[in-house]
């Protein structure tokens, strides 16, 4: 057997084992889980660049390489490090193998820009010597640096920070590119890395927050609500049953679904369709308001309500749901919290200050379902649960839709 042969045979089993591992993977994770298996093969993806990199340092010869080539493997070996090792810890976070909150310790920051500046001097030192031991010195530290570097980010955040680690795994695989000198590689990587800046910037401008605050603010560590029993103001909630709910959509003339993450945890999404096509039927109006961060991850409700077959022109996006809101009898919040919290209007210095909401405050009537009174990821209260406008219905968000079609069907 040739050597060509030989190596085209190890490049075929590789392609096959990946293949078999990623093929079911992809096809039997759940929605919920979906952004924990982007970060893992984001990782890996991360992680192949900055091996690329590596070995055709050792292979080509450090010495002889052009200044250029050699801050090309630089590039993929950082970049794809940090990659790797922050989509492991965002996977390790998401899959809750450890706390989804931010780990902070004293001198976090300064720690952080320490490592960064003696791998910038490292890399000096590798261009200058061509040594592959600092070269591997410098992939080492790279890999603490993306660990460090994720580990005060809240678990719930890291959707954005998996769009930008992907942004970083593309940039590192066009720098294997032009390595390789291969244009495939070069053009996919650029096209990972631009769309995936993109994406992140947008996910940020939706949560109304910078991406230094996301990365670097350790948003989530402090929760200043715990749901438990009535709060000090003595403010009481008002709780529904099914029945009366079921009256009140029956005879509704116009009602916005409003669907969050406790709507994707039930796994709600064709209920809440039933529910909708059960109203429809009776002659009622009714639309899904769409914020976009409502989930965990970007488009995560058009994709489950996608799913669930329900018609395109149903789906509002948040903009043409607000101006809807005010003719809007009953808005039936579905496990949202802080996509529909007056508090991104009305409250400065909530951490959720300037973020866009669906203005569910602003119908005649809402409806809450969701289990207790805890608050959403971003662990504050919401004042709209005790506004005397609404209604609670406490209970996992598919049962308590299979409750109020057959409410809506009895009425
Ligand atoms: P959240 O504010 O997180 O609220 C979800 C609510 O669902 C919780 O209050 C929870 O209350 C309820 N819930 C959980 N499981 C449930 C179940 N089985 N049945 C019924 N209710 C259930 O959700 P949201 O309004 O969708 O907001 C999304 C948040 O995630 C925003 O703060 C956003 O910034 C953040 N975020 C989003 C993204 C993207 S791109 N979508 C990325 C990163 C962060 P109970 O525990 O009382 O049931």
């Amino acid at each position: 057997m040739s050597r060509a042969t030989a190596t085209d045979l190890v490049y075929l089993v590789a392609i096959a084992i990946g293949a078999v591992i990623g093929v079911p993977a992809a096809r039997l994770v759940k929605m919920t889980a979906m952004p924990q298996m982007v970060a893992i093969f984001n990782g890996v993806g991360g992680g192949a660049a900055a091996l690329v990199s590596l070995t055709e340092f050792i292979s080509l010869g450090g010495k002889s390489l052009a200044i250029y080539r050699i801050c090309e493997i630089l590039f993929g070996v950082l970049v794809g490090s940090v990659s790797l090792a922050g989509s492991t810890i965002a996977f390790a976070k998401l899959q809750e193998l450890m706390t989804g909150r931010p780990i902070t310790y004293p001198a976090q920051q300064p720690i952080n820009a320490a490592i960064g500046l003696a791998i910038v001097a490292l890399l000096v030192v590798t261009v200058v010597t061509a040594s592959t031991t600092v070269l591997v010195i410098v992939l080492i530290l790279s890999l603490a640096l993306g660990a460090i570097f994720v580990l005060p980010i809240g678990g719930a955040d890291t959707p954005v920070l998996i769009s930008l680690l992907n942004a970083f795994t593309g940039l590192a695989v066009a720098a294997s590119g032009f390595t390789l000198d291969s244009t495939l590689l070069i053009v996919a990587g650029t096209l990972v890395g631009a769309s995936g800046t993109l994406l992140t910037r947008m996910m940020s401008q939706a949560m109304g927050r910078s991406l230094a605050n996301i990365l670097f603010s350790a948003f989530g560590s402090v929760v200043t609500a715990t749901g438990e029993g009535p709060d000090a103001s003595g403010r009481s909630v008002r709780a529904g049953t099914a029945d009366d709910i079921g009256v009140l959509l029956a005879y509704a003339r116009k009602v916005a679904i409003v669907p969050g993450y406790g709507l994707a945890v039930a796994q709600a999404q064709h209920t809440a369709r039933e529910l909708a096509d059960a109203l429809s039927a009776r002659g009622v109006e009714v639309y899904y308001a769409i914020h976009p961060v409502a989930g965990r991850m970007p488009g995560h409700m058009n994709v489950l309500l996608a799913e669930a077959n329900v018609p395109y022109d149903q789906l509002e996006e948040m903009d043409d749901a607000n101006q809807d809101m005010a003719t809007t009898d009953v808005a039936l919040v579905v496990g949202a919290n802080d996509t529909v919290n007056p508090a991104a209007k009305n409250t400065p210095g909530s951490p959720i200050y300037g973020m866009p909401i669906i203005n569910a405050d602003q119908a005649t009537n809402i409806v809450f379902l969701k289990r207790s009174m805890r608050p959403g990821f971003a662990g504050i209260d919401n004042e709209l649960l005790y506004d005397p406008k609404t209604t609670m219905l406490f209970g996992d968000a598919k049962d308590s839709l299979s409750k109020l079609v057959s409410a809506v069907k009895a009425a």
